[in-house]
């Protein structure tokens, strides 16, 4: 439940940046403001007044957002640099929801704060560096305040964590059994990115090139597990075409698998193994049947290839800077609005894998950031509001949220979760 003490549930840090401002949209038209003549557009079974604030580190932005939002959003501004300004900020709010990225470079002393004062946390970060530093460092502290930090909060990596508790669950109410395995086939999306996701992906290559440890660290497919805990099975990510026959469809390799994999990894693992000891888990994209099917599987591994390849070399990452949008900027709201995606999961049993439990994850707007901020602003609220069973430490969207947050997304937020070709249904997968 919210800290009546605080004053307010959840502050948006970043809320005049382009993800931020979604954000913003999203808790005015959904949750309203309190005290003020808006009626929250989903009501009923989520009644709560949402105590909310947006902040950042421009005043006269703030300003700006506020008048275009039409509503007295209260304002505070922080700075990342300001360990001051941010403790001040910590200290007033159950929860802080932030979109200031990229997150290695501005968002470790906002982790901190949180992890001291036992506010809880929740960000978009697919920086799989970053978090391995944050889970190091806060863990211990997270534990002892009671702050939840929970990283990766919108489409890396909540369809696929959340998508890969739900065919589990439904695994279990299926046939009493573990899932072998998880496959996660990305099968359709229309979507753009953004200027600050793509400075994200740069810092990143960035941060590579100066410390060559790091390269072993990101392809470690372990990489977010704790440190003393068991490793499972799984290798490498696909790097080149394949045929599944689960789908049977030639496969690609999927850009975001390298972040979702090493997550939905963790929350096994921070969930005593739920998933079972021999789980494995993958994923990859849907590139069709037949001949044409394994054309445009080799070509966009190809292409995967080509891209990771050039922002790794300073000069072709350099030029492609001048190119791709640039921070502020991002997928127009005819692009959001009409934008979508679709997840294929497909899980076999352990102990018999002829037992099989398929599901689809659906977004009804762009992945990146329609449906994005509507993620992450609902597992702010989660965070503030639902009775959940974990205490601090650093988590993951599953192992913290788990279920409440399914259901969440499902009922308020345009994320569906459904099972097809199965004897159990979304009620018992919970
Ligand atoms: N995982 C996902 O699915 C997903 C999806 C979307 C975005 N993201 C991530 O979310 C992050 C934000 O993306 P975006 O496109 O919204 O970026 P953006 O438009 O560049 O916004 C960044 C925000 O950070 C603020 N900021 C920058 N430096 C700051 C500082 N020193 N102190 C305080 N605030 C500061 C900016 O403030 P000003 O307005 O004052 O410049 C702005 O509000 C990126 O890391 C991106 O990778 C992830």
């Amino acid at each position: 439940m919210p800290n009546a003490k605080s004053e307010f549930d959840v502050i948006v840090w970043g809320a005049t940046g382009f993800t931020g401002e979604l954000v913003a949209d999203y808790l005015l038209e959904s949750y309203g403001l309190p005290g003020v003549d808006a009626t929250p557009a989903i009501a009923g079974k989520y009644p709560e007044v949402v105590r909310w604030a947006i902040a950042g580190r421009n005043p006269a932005k703030l300003a700006a957002l506020q008048e275009r939002l039409g509503a007295p959003v209260p304002i505070l501004v922080a700075d990342s640099d300001d360990v001051e300004s941010l403790e001040e900020l910590v200290s007033k709010t159950t929860v802080v929801l932030t979109t200031v990225g990229p997150y290695a470079q501005y968002g470790s002393k906002l982790v901190a704060a949180c992890a001291t004062s036992g506010t809880h946390y929740c960000d978009l970060t697919g920086e799989v560096q970053w978090m391995r530093k944050m889970i190091d460092q806060h863990q211990v502290a997270a534990e002892a305040s009671g702050a939840r930090i929970v990283h990766t909060c919108g489409f890396d990596s909540i369809p696929s964590d959340l998508g890969t508790l739900f065919v589990h669950n439904a695994m279990r109410a299926q046939s009493n059994d573990d899932c072998g395995f998880v496959k996660y086939r990305a099968s359709k999306f229309k979507g753009g990115m953004s200027g600050g996701t793509i400075a994200s992906m740069m810092n990143m290559m960035e941060e590579a090139e100066q410390d060559p440890g790091l390269t072993d660290l990101l392809a470690d497919p372990y990489a977010l597990n704790p440190a003393d805990g068991a490793r499972g099975l799984d290798g490498p990510d696909k790097v080149t075409p394949e045929y599944d026959k689960d789908f049977d469809n030639y496969v690609a390799p999927f850009v975001m698998a390298a972040i979702n994999t090493r997550v939905v990894r963790r929350s096994n693992a921070l969930m005593n193994n739920r998933y079972g000891h021999m789980f494995c888990y993958d994923e990859a994209t849907l590139a069709g049947e037949g001949p044409i099917g394994f054309a445009k599987s080799l070509a966009m591994s190809a292409t995967t290839a080509l891209l990771t390849g050039a922002t790794a070399i300073r000069p072709l990452r350099e030029l492609l800077q001048r190119v791709v949008p640039k921070p502020g900027e991002g997928p127009d709201e005819d692009l959001r609005e009409n934008g979508f995606f679709e997840i294929e999961l497909c899980a076999r049993g352990a102990a018999d894998p002829a037992v099989q439990v398929r599901a689809v994850v659906r977004g009804d707007k762009d992945p990146g950031y329609g449906s994005t901020s509507k993620m992450i602003a609902e597992s702010a609220v989660c965070l503030a509001f639902d009775d959940l069973k974990v205490g601090g430490g650093v988590w993951t969207p599953a192992s913290a949220m788990g279920e409440l947050l399914i259901e969440r997304l499902h009922e308020r937020a345009g994320v569906t979760f459904t099972l097809h070709d199965s004897v159990t249904d979304f009620g018992a997968a919970l």
